[in-house]
């Protein structure tokens, strides 16, 4: 059975570096940038080109399979039953347009609501972050070392900018506390590292009041392989339709994290 995997996952990669070739030489190019739901959600050729890039290839190789794209080219899910893709063609699109840098393509491949296969690749720096269900996790084809408990007073916690704004999922009072007790916080702009920053121990927490599959799919099979933990703020686990709350940290730094979240 885990052969069929390992075949999925090396035309995975093989589609993966190749959209990533082309959103680095797109960098030159001028972009055609749109808004989405407002004027902070942006969209560009570039996202429409490269989900249409993965959904063509999978289409063609594994007919049965079925895709969940942010662009809304491949199919309506509404269960996670049989194999099915979650595809981010660019997470952190505003920082592809405004930094050119602290971007991703994230793949997941769920099986019956489990995942089988994380790719997260930030193609400016040249590193593939990925896994297999059951295999390790691992950075350009060296195995991630399995995270050792830590705690929030020596770790650098990421946070979504919406903790600052008001939003009914996070209690200010708390994060502020949360903020105070970390040695540090970073926020980058692009959910897919941020949870394979976890993974690797640059950070050693995320918390985001939501995301959508396409945004965590690939990277929770990745930070799971490396001994993270990733959930709900209520502890539950992450489904594949709709969106949810992320709480990803590091043993030990999540249960104390999860405190400051649970409501
Ligand atoms: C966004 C980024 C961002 C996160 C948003 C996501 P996009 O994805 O991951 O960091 O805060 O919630 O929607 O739209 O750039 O693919
Ligand atoms: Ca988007
Ligand atoms: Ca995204
Ligand atoms: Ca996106």
């Amino acid at each position: 059975m885990q052969e069929i995997w390992k075949k999925i996952d090396a035309h995975a990669k093989q589609w993966t570096k190749e959209a990533g070739g082309l959103l680095v030489s797109s960098l030159k190019d001028s972009l055609l940038i749109e808004t989405k739901s407002n004027a902070s959600d942006l969209v560009t050729n570039m996202d429409r080109q490269i989900e249409q890039f993965f959904i063509e290839k999978i289409q063609s190789t594994y007919p049965n399979h079925r895709v969940l794209g942010e662009e809304g080219y491949g199919d309506d899910i509404t269960s996670s039953d049989g194999t099915v893709w979650l595809i981010d063609p660019i997470d952190g699109t505003m920082n592809f347009v405004h930094q050119k840098r602290n971007f991703a393509i994230s793949i997941g491949v769920y099986h019956d609501g489990v995942g089988k296969i994380g790719l997260v690749y930030d193609p400016v720096h040249d590193e593939l972050y990925h896994a297999l269900e059951g295999e390790g996790a691992y950075c350009n084809g060296i195995e991630i070392p399995k995270l050792e408990p830590g705690s929030v007073s020596e770790g650098v916690v990421a946070v979504n900018a919406t903790w600052l704004t008001e939003n009914r999922r996070l209690d200010h009072r708390k994060m502020a506390e949360l903020v105070r007790r970390a040695r540090g916080t970073r926020s980058y702009g692009c959910a897919a590292l941020e949870i394979v920053y976890v993974a690797t121990g640059r950070l050693d927490a995320y918390i985001t009041p939501r995301l959508s599959p396409w945004d965590f799919g690939g990277g929770a099979v990745i930070v799971q392989e490396a001994g993270g933990i990733i959930t709900t703020f209520a502890g539950e686990p992450l489904g594949l339709v709709g969106q949810s709350s992320v709480l990803v940290a590091k043993p030990g730094v999540y249960e104390q994290v999860i405190e400051y979240v649970k409501g």
